[in-house]
This record gives C-alpha cells, structure tokens and sequence, in this order.
C-alpha cells in the first residue's frame, strides 16, 4: 500500500513540479485564481514530492527492509499499520487542502498549520512505535545499518518537527497560529529544521535504502562495513549543525554562521565515504550495469549524492554563497540531490521491491525500464544544467 501511495504521489508531486516551473514562465497559468497562485502551488509541490512520494516509499521499504534483516513479522495488528498507512494520507491531503485555502505558517517544508502539525505528529509516533517495536523483536543479534539510517530519519525528524513547529494557536476556523520564538531565533530554528529535514529525510533515509537494495541488486555484499558504520555516526554528528548555512550574512550571529560553515565543509567526508561505500559495491559485479537498468538507477544515485554533496560544502563557504544564494544554482543543487539522487533510489528501490512483493518473477519490461533512466537521466542532466547557467548568468 505504501509502494502504491508512493507512486500515485510521485505522478501527483511531478505534475505540480512542472506546473510550478511553468507558472515562472507563464504566472497566467494560474488562470486567475488565487488557489492556484505560485505561492500556495509551490509548497504543494515540495510537500507532495518530499512527504508523500519519497515518506510513503521510506516508510514501506522501511517495513520491508526491518523484516528482511530482523528475520521477524512487522509488529502490531494488519489494522494498526493500516491505520498508519490511512492516516498518512490523511496527513498528507490535510497539508496540501491547507496551503490552496491559504493556511500556511510560512516556514519552508514546514508550511502546514498547527492542527496538521499535531497530526502528523501522532502518525509518526505510531510509526516510530512499529519500527522500533519490530527492531526490538527480531531474531538476528545484530542491526544491519541500514536500519540505523532509518531509526536517525525516524527519530531526527520526529524532534526537529516538534520543535520547529512550537506554536499558539489563534483561530480555530480560520487555521491560525503563531510561532513561539520570533525574529532570529525563529529563523534559527527554522533552518535547523529544513536543514535536517534535507539531511534526515532526504539524506539518512535514503542511505538507508543504499545500503539494503544497492548490495542487492548488485548480489555483492556492502563493500566495507566498517566504513558504513563509520559513514553512520560521522553523519548524524555532523548533520545536525550545519543549519546555519542557510542564513548567511543575515542577523544570525557571525559564530553561528561560520560554525554551520564549517560543520558543512566537514560533512564532505562522510559523504563522500558513504558514497565510495556505494559505489565499491558494484566491485566484481561492474558488469551487470551493462544488462540492469535497476542497477544503473540505483548506482546514478549514488553517483548523484557524491555530485550533491561535493556542491553542497562549497556553496556553504560564505563568500560562495554570496553569488550562489538569490540564483537558481540553489534550485539546481536541489535537483541534483532531490531527483537525481533521491528520486533515482526510489525508482531503482522500487523496480526491486515490486516483482518481489505481487510475487512476480521479474518485471513487465525490461526495455520500459532502461527507456525510463535515460529519459530520467537526460532531464535531469538538461534541468541541473538550465539552472547553471541561468545562475553563472545572474552572477
Ligand atoms: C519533474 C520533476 C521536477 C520539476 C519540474 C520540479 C520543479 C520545481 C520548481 C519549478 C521549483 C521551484 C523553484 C523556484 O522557486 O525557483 C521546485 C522546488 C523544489 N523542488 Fe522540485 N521539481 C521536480 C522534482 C523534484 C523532486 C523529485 C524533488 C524531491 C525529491 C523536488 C524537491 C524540490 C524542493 C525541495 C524544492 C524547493 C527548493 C528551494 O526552496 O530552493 N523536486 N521544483
Ligand atoms: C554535504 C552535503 C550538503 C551540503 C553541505 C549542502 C549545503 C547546501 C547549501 C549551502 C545550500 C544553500 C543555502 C542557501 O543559500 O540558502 C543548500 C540548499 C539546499 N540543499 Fe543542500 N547540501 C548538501 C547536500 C544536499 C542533498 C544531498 C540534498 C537533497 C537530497 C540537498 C538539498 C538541498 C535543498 C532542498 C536546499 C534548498 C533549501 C531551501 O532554501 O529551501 N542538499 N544546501
């Protein structure tokens, strides 16, 4: 259910992304109307694609992944997980119903008001229970570190949405609050927020699809645990106060934002470890990439992550953001991370998972899949590239 909900938002996610891209080009594409103006079709789109494409395909393959390697039954009655399934949904439609109607707290990523907040906020905790309740009975003594990238995405998020999202709420009907901190504070803690949603989210949770499906389909083991565990802890470590980078020269004190440079700039490391990691795999198995679509979108994955985060650091130094920041090569490193590397391990995730769950013995066509990476590949090459240069451009 949660591999279907994740492709019905993907379609959904996408539309809305080219929708927001054309409304640049064309604002008279929101026919008039204030429903479908760029500022409330905008978080549409990024909730859409984050929570609900990328959440629904974390969360299954999450599930299927603790089973695999607990060697034990998910926790908890059929209907308690469908209720998490249907209740995230629900979430879901709460946060997008919310931001046409205008309803938003104006914090990236962190848009949906405070009664979508407090939901949320409920799903997750059940979902967090059932993870962790199924990782508590299992029959393997060990916990293969996939699982610890998805246990930090569960934990990671769940805290920094508690307190990003701290808030008095003023109107019932009208779906009004304010934030407790105001000013820099707010600010601080709002990018603490988005950065981690970026890094746990976007980042962990993805890594943790790495290490299960890339050995996988490679049919090779993990190239170096040792250094997965390392590529574990660095990351968590460091993740979490790299935030700043997103406030250069603003009020942020100049401590602040020269710490969330430097973690930034050390965060290269483990990266770049977890993605040779990655890469390595594929040691004795390079062959496969000739015959194996699935392998070539999960192995461009990682390839993109390397790209991403080699980009990353560099644009976190303050005189570099000073010319990346108002041009679209912001938008261009989001791309390459978000669709390049997140959207090309969901694809590659999902092409795995799917023969193996409806029981299948392969897939329906090989050649549709090859046709869809390079497609992917060239759009996204075409996107990251437009962006790049409107950016050199402007600066
Ligand atoms: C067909 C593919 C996609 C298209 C055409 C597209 C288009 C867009 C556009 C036009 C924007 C607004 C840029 C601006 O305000 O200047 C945007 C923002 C964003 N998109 Fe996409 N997108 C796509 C796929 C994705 C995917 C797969 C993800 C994540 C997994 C994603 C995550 C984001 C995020 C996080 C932002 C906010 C960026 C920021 O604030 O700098 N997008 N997208
Ligand atoms: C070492 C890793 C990384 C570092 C140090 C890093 C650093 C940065 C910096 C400096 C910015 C620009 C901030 C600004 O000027 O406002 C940025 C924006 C962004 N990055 Fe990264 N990045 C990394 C990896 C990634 C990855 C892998 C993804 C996606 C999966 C990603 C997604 C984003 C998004 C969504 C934004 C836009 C935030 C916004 O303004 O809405 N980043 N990143």
């Amino acid at each position: 259910m949660f591999i279907r909900a994740s492709l019905f938002w993907c379609v959904a996610g996408l539309a809305m992304g080219l929708w927001v891209a054309l409304l640049l080009v064309a604002p008279t594409l929101n026919l008039g109307l204030e429903w479908t103006s760029f500022g409330r079709v905008r978080p549409i789109h990024t909730t859409l694609i984050v929570y609900a494409f990328t959440g629904n395909a974390l969360i299954g393959s999450s599930f299927f992944v603790a089973q695999r390697t607990c060697r034990t039954a998910l926790w908890g009655s059929r209907e308690l997980r469908q209720l998490l399934f249907g209740c995230y949904q629900i979430f879901v439609l709460l946060a997008v119903s919310g931001y046409v109607m205008g309803a938003t707290q104006s914090k990236e990523y962190a848009e949906f008001e405070w009664y979508t907040d407090l939901f949320l906020l409920g799903v997750w905790l059940l979902y967090a229970t059932i993870l962790v309740r199924t990782i508590l009975q299992r029959r393997e003594k060990h916990i293969y570190v996939a699982l610890w990238f998805y246990l930090s995405f569960v934990i990671v998020v769940g805290m920094v949405h508690t307190l990003d999202n701290l808030a008095v709420p003023v109107s019932f009907t009208g779906a009004k609050s304010y934030p407790l901190l105001s000013g820099v504070q707010d600010a601080m803690v709002q990018w603490w927020f988005g950065h981690n949603i970026v890094g746990f989210f976007l980042t962990a949770g993805v890594v943790g699809m790495m290490y299960y499906f890339v050995p996988k389909q490679a049919e090779r083991p993990v190239y170096s645990y040792r250094l997965s565990i390392v590529h574990f802890w660095s990351l968590v470590f460091i993740y979490i106060w790299a935030g700043p980078h997103h406030l250069h020269y603003t009020a942020l004190p100049d401590w602040a934002q020269t710490l969330g440079m430097t973690f930034s700039i050390m965060l290269w490391m483990p990266s770049w470890g977890g993605m040779i990691n990655g890469i390595m795999t594929l040691s004795g198995a390079w062959d496969k990439l000739r015959t194996d679509p699935v392998l070539r979108f999960l192995v461009t994955s990682v390839a993109f992550y390397g790209m991403s985060t080699f980009e990353g650091p560099l644009m976190a130094i303050k005189p570099v953001n000073a010319l990346s920041h108002y041009t679209d090569w912001t938008v261009g490193h989001v791309h390459s991370g978000a669709l390049g590397r997140v959207a090309f391990m969901v694809f590659g995730s999902l092409y795995h998972l799917v023969p193996r769950l409806w029981g299948r013995e392969r897939l329906y066509s090989v050649g549709l899949v090859s046709l869809h990476f390079w497609t992917a590949s060239v759009g996204i090459l075409l996107y990251i590239a437009a962006m790049w240069l409107g950016a050199i451009g402007r600066a």
